[in-house]
């Protein structure tokens, strides 16, 4: 047979595998993203062998239990009962797997620049491992051409080429951690591949359980497309907050002014405003663009922009608490006891990455005044790589004698499920960054919009 009908005839059988579902799939990164991936493709019926460095997380998961707190210690260890998943921390096993899903960390560094350790550290422990015939998706949302430039010259060393020997694909994680209506199998993926087989490949898999695949002609196409999706939400967040700053100013509520413009049935949609960026995506993924921007001698300044204004949000909060507490109740911020309601960054997850509430707990505690939280969902804040200075605070309760204690409570994150007519009630000072309070139907005077 010839090199070139050698290579059809290996496609076609993992392309067979793959839709026939009995293609063994490596997912490497089991976290916010890489565990609930592995659900849906298990769940369709796929062997999944989950590969991390964290040794902990996979004695854990390989014991039935999860980590994260919408997915429940009962649907990992049905997995793991059935054989359908498992945890490895060693690497040597890619080469038994069809296909390798890579859901990684993709941070910035300290100097506000991509962050790629973590790809370029996965590509590398997956070269050794690489055969022919093995299907590489990066999922990670990260800048166009991480994936051709960084990735594949890194796989490529062994001599293996993409396109020939192996196959190599960026599809990006549309994940929205909590979300009941729309999980991972209900969000349409786009699907870019190295070549035409490639794409192929990697759209026959994802077709498998997802709501369907939107190819697109490359993977830099579907990388722009994931930090398109993220841009859009943080240039449109960060001009809601900036149209909040005004209206206050005018005396008009920004909250009032977003639910009538809704009506509109076409041409808006709504965002929300609220004390500052947070979670793993939104505040970081922009930068990525900004980075690669520069490659081009092109300054993204609606970006610059939209983070600068979006950054500004916590001393904007403080601001506002201040003036408050000094012209309603003749008190300074120094000696002030301040509940804060929320510690997580987005409502009904403990996810506290990048969550602004940290900044002004830092912000409020450098003005000398005594800060306490509650949060349903983070009894105790871990240790963090941002924020180590906070670990082992523990929540509060929330009742009438905690929240008379407080001169301000300060509503960062409006969990559900939380009592917010016991700050209204007892406490002197309710500033609501959320609207939380009118969403529970207990506006009243002593509540401030922030
Ligand atoms: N969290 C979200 O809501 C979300 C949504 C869409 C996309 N994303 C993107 O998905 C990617 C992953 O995010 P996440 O929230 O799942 O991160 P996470 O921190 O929850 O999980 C990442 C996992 O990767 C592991 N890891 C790190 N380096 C590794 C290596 N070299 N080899 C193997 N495992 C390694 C970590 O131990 C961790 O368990 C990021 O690029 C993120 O931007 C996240």
């Amino acid at each position: 047979m010839s090199k070139q009908s050698t290579r059809a005839v290996a496609i076609e059988a993992l392309r067979r595998r793959l839709t026939a579902r009995d293609a063994s799939i490596g997912v490497i990164g089991l976290g916010y993203v890489g565990l609930p991936l592995i659900g849906a493709i298990a769940s369709a019926g796929f062997k999944v062998v989950g590969f991390d460095i964290d040794a902990d997380k996979v004695t854990l998961l390989n014991a039935g239990r999860s980590y994260i707190r919408h997915i429940s210690d009962a649907s990992i260890a049905a997995l793991v009962k059935q054989r359908r998943f498992r945890a490895v921390t060693d690497f040597a096993e890619l080469a038994q797997v069809d296909a390798v899903l890579i859901c990684v960390p993709t941070p910035l560094t300290r100097h506000r620049e991509p962050d790629l350790s973590y790809i370029v550290g996965t590509a590398e422990s997956i070269a050794p491992h690489l055969r022919r015939g093995h299907l590489i998706v990066l999922e990670s949302t990260t800048y166009p051409g991480t994936t051709r430039e960084v990735m594949l010259p890194i796989l490529e060393r062994g001599g293996l080429k993409s396109g020939i020997d192996f196959f190599l694909g960026y599809s990006p994680e549309r994940e929205d951690p909590g979300n009941t209506q729309y999980s991972t199998t209900k969000i349409p993926k786009v699907v870019g591949g190295d070549g035409a087989d490639a794409l192929s490949l990697v759209a026959a898999f994802y077709d498998q359980f997802v709501a369907g695949t939107i190819p697109v002609a490359s993977c830099e196409t579907a990388e722009a497309v994931k930090l398109t999706e993220n841009i859009f939400r943080a240039v449109n967040i960060a001009l809601v907050n900036e149209l909040k700053m005004v209206y206050s100013a005018m005396g008009i509520d920004v909250w009032e002014v977003i639910k009538a413009a809704s009506s509109k049935p076409f041409g808006f949609m709504p965002f929300y405003p609220g004390p500052g960026l947070g979670g793993h995506c939104i505040p970081i993924d922009p930068f990525y663009l900004t980075w690669k921007a520069r490659e081009y001698d092109i300054s993204t300044r609606f970006i610059e922009l939209a983070g600068e204004i979006n950054t500004a949000m916590p001393r904007y909060v403080i601001e506002r608490l201040q003036s408050a507490l000094n012209e309603r109740h003749g008190k300074g911020l120094k000696g002030a006891r301040i509940l804060i309601l929320g510690v997580a960054y987005k409502k009904n997850v403990e996810d506290m990455r990048e969550s602004p509430t940290f900044k002004i707990i830092e912000l409020l505690e450098a003005r000398g005044a005594a800060v306490a939280y509650h949060d349903p969902f983070v009894a105790e804040i871990p240790r963090s790589r941002e924020h180590p200075e906070f670990a082992g605070r523990r929540s509060v309760p929330l009742n009438p004698e905690t929240a008379r204690s407080a001169d301000v409570a300060l509503i960062c994150t409006d969990h559900d499920g939380v009592d917010y007519r016991i700050v209204v009630e007892h406490c002197p000072l309710v500033i609501d960054t959320r609207n939380a309070c009118a969403h529970a139907g207990c506006a009243a005077a002593n509540v401030v919009k922030a």
